[in-house]
């Protein structure tokens, strides 16, 4: 979950890292640290907290090579000894990954460790191989050796890219799971582990291509070679990049708030461009699927909820909804003609990426509803249907849920030849525009809440909770409200929140029972409807559209509302503490 960045560059390398770690600096934020070619000279600089730190630190360099990561701790404290890049006596490297086998490896390795990682293997693994390559003569030759018989030795999941003071004109990057993305350029050839860290900066970058499995790439300020796990030198064919999105905050504080006034935006582009060849030929087949299972983890999880609601009132069909991370573990029920439709924002969560694995091994078809064009998940999957919510970078989804629920949506009704809801993009903009945080002050100190709804509602319910627990650290539930009396209840007192999201006739009564025994208990209560309902407690009021795309709206006001209690707490809601934006290991 860490982001690193690699590139060959005309005197600008250290600075083009720096920037790109900055776009990166979503997938992990505690420290940070870059090695870069200083004259005859390898300078490592690192430092624990934010990239800003680090940039400080760094200053103006001229330098034609460096490499660099911004960490999210998994193994080891974030202190500057597990800082990266990890040493070697000839290898410098930054990973990005997990290496499960790392203690076994140690115990073969007579160099000292000097951190806690498991990253640091890595350099040493690579020296340990240098040194017995010995007999080739050629410097590049023996490097890529090491590398390829590193890599065979490695367990795990990993991204690598390192410089080798032996020959430090040139940078190499491998992969294995983790995801890394190699932009060719003028004069100048750039890696990183997401084709977001290269967005807008550099104009001069031409083409990108996606490492797979076990690639090697050898790059110069001049060339790229690309290797497979033979060192047979391979093409990679190029990926396309989703246009330009500004990464700047604008005239926002936060990303966050940036991104969910994208709302309305990101609904016209996924509604209009989504219906590619693989909708269309999905949405032909949905009907047809023995079985359908949606899996997905946090927010993605709860758009599958949704989707379970729509495909099942439209199709008629069952539909179930599994976390990706029990999914992968759960006894597998192989079942003929099975669709496992994956949702994820980033198309590169490991625990997603796992479950659909299994999924092709058990014989299903498979199906990725994803925002990222060219990540992992698209490359796995038969069908990918592409949300165009723009990148997303702030670390709780905002935008990219809407336009899941969307893409559902989209495809019931197609499957169901039921007319898509016009105007949705400007329903969500009325949404935005008449979010009023006056009316909602008393409650920024709130610290017990509980979101209730039933049905798609509530999804909504657990999405809205999700958002509170992450970026604001408050204690909040989810739940569906017929479920409260079962236990829930207990916990409701006068200093409780209950926000109540009611957009469903058919249970809008039962919802208001749940709102009436909270009220009963003393509790504050908000309600989030299209219906006027002001009566039963303080409200806000949403635009009317067809109640099957409420969630799409009722979402927005409680995505709001986070983001303001989190803001108005001193937090920074862009960056939760503990949380990163894709969590490429388990
Ligand atoms: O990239 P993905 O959609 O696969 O990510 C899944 C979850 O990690 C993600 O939705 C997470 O729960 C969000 N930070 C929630 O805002």
């Amino acid at each position: 979950m860490c982001g690193i960045y690699g590139c060959c560059q005309r005197a600008k390398a250290a600075k083009s890292a720096l920037c790109g770690l900055e776009k990166l600096e979503y997938r992990g934020y505690d420290s940070a640290g870059i090695a870069f070619l200083e004259g005859e000279k390898i300078e490592i600089i690192k430092s624990v907290g934010k990239v800003s730190n680090l940039k400080i630190k760094v200053g103006e360099k001229v330098s034609n090579i460096a490499i660099a990561h911004t960490r999210w701790a998994t193994h080891g404290r974030a202190t500057a000894l597990n800082c990266h890049p990890h040493t070697s006596e000839n290898f410098i490297i930054v990973h990005n990954g997990i290496i499960e086998n790392f203690k076994e490896l140690k115990s073969n390795i007579s160099e000292k460790f000097y951190s806690e990682t498991d990253s640091e293997v890595i350099a040493k693994l690579l020296e340990k191989n240098f040194d017995e390559l010995s007999e080739i003569s050629d410097i590049n030759e023996r490097i890529l050796n090491s590398i390829l018989k590193t890599q065979n030795q490695l367990i795990g999941s990993w991204a690598v890219i390192l410089i080798c003071r032996k020959n430090p004109l040139k940078i190499y990057a491998f992969k294995n799971k983790s995801p890394l993305i190699v932009a060719r350029g003028k004069g100048e050839n750039h890696v990183a582990s997401d084709i977001n860290a290269f967005e807008k900066r550099e104009k001069n970058l031409l083409k990108y291509y996606n490492l797979n499995n076990r690639n090697i790439a050898e790059i110069s300020q001049e060339n790229i070679i690309f290797y497979d796990e033979k060192l047979n030198k391979i093409e990679i064919k190029e990926i396309k990049k989703q246009c330009e999105i500004c990464q700047e905050n604008c005239n926002y504080k936060h990303k966050m708030l940036k991104e969910i006034n994208e709302i309305p935006k990101a609904i016209y582009s996924t509604k209009k461009h989504i219906k590619n060849s693989d909708f269309k030929k999905l949405s032909k087949k949905l009907k047809n699927y023995s079985k359908i299972t949606i899996v997905g983890c946090g927010t993605a999880y709860h758009a599958g909820l949704y989707g379970k609601f729509i495909l099942e009132k439209y199709l008629n069909k069952n539909v179930s909804v599994e976390l990706a991370s029990e999914f992968r573990y759960k006894t597998q029920i192989k079942e003929k003609n099975e669709l496992v439709l994956a949702i994820s924002q980033s198309g590169e969560t490991a625990d997603t990426l796992a479950a659909i694995e299994i999924a092709r091994k058990n014989g299903a078809e498979t199906a990725a509803i994803t925002n990222v064009c060219g990540s992992s998940i698209t490359r796995i999957c038969d069908y990918v249907l592409q949300t165009r919510a723009g990148a997303e970078v702030a670390v709780a989804a905002t935008k990219s849920y809407v336009c899941q629920i969307l893409a559902l949506y989209m495809l019931a009704s197609s499957a169901s030849g039921k007319r898509i809801s016009r105007g949705i993009d400007k329903i969500a903009n009325k949404t935005i525009l008449s979010f009023s945080l006056e009316n909602l002050k008393e409650f920024l100190g709130v610290k017990k809440f509980f979101f209730v709804g039933r049905l798609c509602d509530s999804a909504t319910a657990s999405e809205g909770a999700l958002k509170l627990k992450e970026i604001a650290y408050v204690h909040s539930e989810g739940y569906s409200a017929g479920e409260l009396k079962h236990g829930t209840l207990s916990l409701v007192d006068e200093n409780s929140l209950v926000i109540a999201i009611i957009t469903q006739s058919n249970i809008l009564d039962k919802t208001l029972n749940a709102v009436h025994e909270v009220k009963a208990r003393g509790a504050k209560v908000l309600i989030v409807s299209q219906f006027e309902l002001a009566g039963e407690g303080k409200e806000i009021l949403l635009p009317a559209a067809k109640e099957e795309i409420m969630p799409l709206i009722s979402v927005i006001p409680l995505q709001l509302f986070a983001y303001h209690y989190s803001e108005n707490n001193g937090l920074n809601p862009d960056m939760p503490r503990n949380l990163a934006k894709s969590v490429t290991v388990e």
